[in-house]
């Protein structure tokens, strides 16, 4: 399978939970000690990975779903159509309020979220129903 940047037409839920596993061994967490992956097919069906990224200066971490959300849009793709998350907790762990905001704006309502845990617990949902009341560039009166 390939991933960061090339075609992937036809991806299981499986497949997208296990590339974001392998995406979380290379998470970069000192600091926590809490290692996330992520991965996520765009609409033109490329698939971007992504993991967390910590800094001694704490306050410039970046979590995994924004690392991908950002390779894929500096690499031209600006929709998430799919993403899934993978941590090491009993029940998988949800996205933080700064990645709902940042996968609502380069999602749909209807984006798929897949959250998984190393146990194969898997708790799916639509950005829509994680991110309730979202903010975005309709409230904005410049546009
Ligand atoms: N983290 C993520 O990468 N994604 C999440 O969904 C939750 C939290 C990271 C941020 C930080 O590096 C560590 O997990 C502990 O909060």
């Amino acid at each position: 399978m390939q991933v960061n940047g090339n075609n992937n037409s036809v991806i299981s839920d499986g497949q997208l939970i296990e590339l974001a596993t392998r995406a979380r061994e290379l998470a970069h967490a000192p600091y926590s000690r809490f290692s996330v992956g992520a991965a996520l097919v765009t609409s033109d069906g490329r698939v971007f990975t992504g993991c967390n990224v910590e800094n001694s200066t704490y306050s410039l971490s970046v979590c995994a779903e924004r690392v991908a959300a950002l390779k894929a849009v500096s690499e031209g793709a600006l929709q998430i159509a799919r993403i899934a998350v993978v941590a090491d907790t009993e029940n998988p762990t949800p996205p933080c309020g700064s990645c709902r905001q940042m996968m609502w704006e380069f999602g749909k309502p209807e984006t798929e979220v897949l959250l998984a845990n190393l146990k194969g617990r898997v708790h799916k949902s639509t950005l829509a129903e994680l991110y309730p009341l979202s903010f975005d560039s309709s409230f904005l009166s410049l546009l």
